[in-house]
């Protein structure tokens, strides 16, 4: 198998992760943020038609990756699907120029979900469970789900996990949140065109305020 990239910290595979994850081995943690199963929508509630995200009809490929993947996990989600079974749930506080939604009602879907399995392998200092880092909502993002750099750190920095796997891994920012760490990081992405994009960004050096 040959990758589609490869460094000292993250190799990155652009295929279908169905027919690549049997052929890798095992990882301390898989952290991903899979197709939700509520198709990509616009706030406006449209569909992306240019930045639609494969897989997106159906929770199949999540439920999949958690079962044959048998590490802790750290998956992204909606409330708007059914929860994967995990030992906590936390918030991703998106911002406040995100979550159009329908305009009628008071509320806005702000926020995403973020699941947690494995409770042993994450420690560190007791923080708030709704994390607040805003979603980029600019032209120049780099995916429609882009998650911040600073999220992922985030997250990563609760656990020891030194291999990381991120099976759909869109503009790579778990790879690069893993490489800024210092930790090791398969992923794999089925679109070149964000193949392309997270290989740019591995490219990058790692940026010194991240480093152990
Ligand atoms: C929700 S996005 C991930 C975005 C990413 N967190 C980021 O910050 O850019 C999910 C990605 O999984 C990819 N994908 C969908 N099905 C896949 C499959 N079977 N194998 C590999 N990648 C897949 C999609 O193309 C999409 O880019």
């Amino acid at each position: 198998m040959k990758p589609y990239y490869q460094d000292s910290a993250v190799t990155l595979y652009c295929g279908d992760c169905r027919e690549i994850v049997p052929q890798l081995g095992t990882f301390d943690l898989l952290l991903t943020d899979p197709p939700y199963g509520c198709s990509a929508t616009t706030g406006w509630g449209g569909k992306y038609d240019s930045f639609s995200i494969a897989g997106d009809d159906t929770t199949e490929l999540r439920d999949w990756i958690i079962s044959v993947i048998d590490s802790p996990f750290i998956l992204f989600g909606s409330p708007r699907i059914e929860r994967p079974k995990c030992d906590a749930v936390l918030i991703w506080a998106k911002g406040e120029h995100t979550g159009m939604g329908d305009l009628a009602f008071p509320w806005k879907p702000d926020f995403e979900e973020i699941y947690i399995k494995g409770k042993s392998v994450f420690s560190g200092k007791r923080t708030t469970s709704v994390l607040r880092y805003n979603a980029r909502t600019d032209s120049g993002r780099l995916h429609p789900t882009e998650k911040p750099t600073g999220l992922i750190v985030e997250l990563l920095n609760k656990t020891t996990a030194h291999t990381i796997l991120d099976p759909f891994a869109g503009s790579g920012t778990t790879g690069r949140a893993a490489k800024d760490l210092g930790r090791q990081c398969v992923m794999i992405e089925r679109k070149e065109k964000y193949c392309e994009i997270a290989a740019n960004r591995m490219r990058q050096e790692v940026l010194p305020m991240f480093e152990e």
